[in-house]
């Protein structure tokens, strides 16, 4: 995991107010929990007691969790408020704390800040100016069994195109992979495919290709992607690290084709399963990958194609770096 990062974890949805939820991801085990009253809490799901998962517990009407053990009570910023052992009138001294994680939910989102909380912004990625209100989604979730940056190598991956999805979105044999062109603005690695059915024909080098306007994939740090299809149609990942093996995938099909909600609900139906199904095609192949987690300097031998993958494995190696000096 790359540290000081706002990472997407897991649905909005998945957490309804009053009630808590213990959740692996990140390599940690954590309890998200949301108050009666809107209120986000992410803790280290262990009492600092004697060390019971708190998702054992309860939630209680004061907005903190109780231990299910001796009732130690802890709220949304880990603070303990009550060892009952020792009487209501007794101060709780902070040793008693667990550590907690700054949280943000957004766009239907729950984001942890992976590292220390002092130092989270305020601002969670996202792809606000691609998924305005305009648009529904519909979303589905799907665990592979490899490293998260295996799959997000994966989605920035031009050259697999007619291979694993021959008989979908790669149909035509387009195997000739001119470029790509990656340009990085910012946090976000933008590419597109321009890939041709070989007919002799040479090869392009990146500087010579552009990046599509209209069609394009789109991914910001550390683990939010988007394949820009269609004026009207996106699809957006998110890409939730259970631990260094397992990563769930979030895949949302946003549309915004008819001006009307309620069909564009119904499209979007279907389109989450045709979303599986490509997004399956994949997860065959990837799981495979060794090693499960990917580097800059690694001894894979590489080829031009490949370049949206360097471009990913140099600026996650940056902030990995860049972590190191806060
Ligand atoms: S272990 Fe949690 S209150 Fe004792
Ligand atoms: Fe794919």
């Amino acid at each position: 995991m790359i540290e000081n990062q706002w990472y997407a974890i897991a649905p909005e949805k998945s957490v309804p107010p009053g009630k808590m939820s213990g959740i692996k991801r990140l390599g940690k085990e954590l309890l998200i929990f949301q108050t009666v009253d809107g209120k986000w809490g992410c803790l280290e799901d262990l009492c600092s007691h004697r060390g019971v998962q708190l998702s054992a517990g309860k939630l209680k009407d004061d907005g903190c969790v109780e231990c299910p053990f001796h009732g130690l009570r802890f709220n949304t910023t880990g603070k303990c408020t009550l060892i009952p052992a020792n009487g209501k009138s007794s101060l709780v001294d902070d040793r008693y704390n667990v550590r907690s994680y700054a949280i943000q939910v957004e766009h239907g989102i729950i984001y942890v800040f992976n590292g220390d909380k002092n130092l989270a912004t305020s601002e969670v990625p996202f792809f606000l100016e691609y998924l305005d209100d305009n648009f529904v989604y519909s979303e589905i979730a799907d665990t592979w069994d490899t490293h998260y940056s295996r799959a997000i190598e994966n989605q920035l991956d031009v050259v697999h195109l007619p291979f694993v999805h021959h008989n979908t979105i790669g149909r035509g044999n387009k195997t000739l992979v001119h470029g790509p062109k990656t340009i990085v603005i910012e946090d976000t690695i933008i590419t597109s495919a321009d890939n041709e059915v070989d007919q002799g024909q040479r090869q392009r080098k990146s500087q010579e290709c552009e990046v599509n306007p209209d069609m394009q994939l789109r991914f910001k740090f550390p683990n939010i992607w988007i394949n820009i299809i269609a004026k009207k149609i996106k699809v957006f990942v998110y890409f939730a690290p259970v631990n260094d093996e397992q990563v769930i995938l979030y895949l949302r099909f946003y549309n915004c084709i008819t001006p009307f909600k309620s069909v564009n609900r119904l499209i979007g139906f279907f389109g989450k399963y045709a979303n599986l199904m490509i997004e399956r095609q994949d997860k065959r192949v990837v799981n495979t990958q060794r090693p499960k987690r990917t580097q800059l300097r690694m001894g894979e031998k590489l080829i031009q194609g490949d370049q949206p993958i360097v471009v990913y494995r140099k600026l996650r190696e940056e902030l990995i770096e860049a972590a190191k000096g806060s």
